[in-house]
């Protein structure tokens, strides 16, 4: 299996409740490696920027609101099929249907408040960690 990299971010909710140590030792307990992190405080521009493929859907003005009413921390996790990995770590999109174990399961509230974002394929990880990072601020595992 191919070593990928994909980009999470550790949204306002779970900052807020201080969960980024726990969110963190969920990564690197499932062996996936924190190559890169930064906390953001994300402008309106930055977050429109970021989720400007959903920009027709209903709730688009709410997840900017959201994404930009506190700090972020944006990071890049490195391991054999990080993307799929991430996303299972990460569970579904609404908590309420999030299977026991996983981040939105026992760490968010609500589809609008729901802890953490993960790349859903390589291209979109490719996009998204450019988005955030220039190459050299990126440490991989040697
Ligand atoms: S996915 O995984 O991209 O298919 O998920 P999707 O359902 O398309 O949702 C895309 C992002 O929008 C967020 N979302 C919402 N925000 C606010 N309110 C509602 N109702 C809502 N539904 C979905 C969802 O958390 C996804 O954000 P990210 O950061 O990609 O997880």
């Amino acid at each position: 299996m191919a070593t990928e990299r994909t980009l999470s971010i550790i949204k306002p909710d779970a900052v807020a409740k201080n969960l980024i140590g726990a969110i963190n030792s969920r990564f690197e307990t499932a062996g996936l490696s924190i190559v890169a992190q930064k906390m953001l405080h994300l402008s309106q521009e930055q977050a429109e920027g970021f989720y400007a493929e959903h920009k027709e859907r209903p709730f688009f003005a709410a997840l900017v609101e959201f994404m930009t009413s506190g700090p972020v921390v944006v990071q890049v996790l490195e391991g054999e099929n990080a993307i799929a990995k991430n996303r299972e770590i990460m569970g579904a999109t609404n908590p309420a249907e999030a299977a026991a174990g996983t981040l939105r399961h026992d760490f968010a509230n609500s589809i609008d408040a729901n802890a953490v974002h993960g790349s859903d394929a390589p291209a979109s990880a490719e996009r998204e960690i450019g988005y955030f990072f220039k190459s050299e601020e990126i440490c991989p595992r040697g």
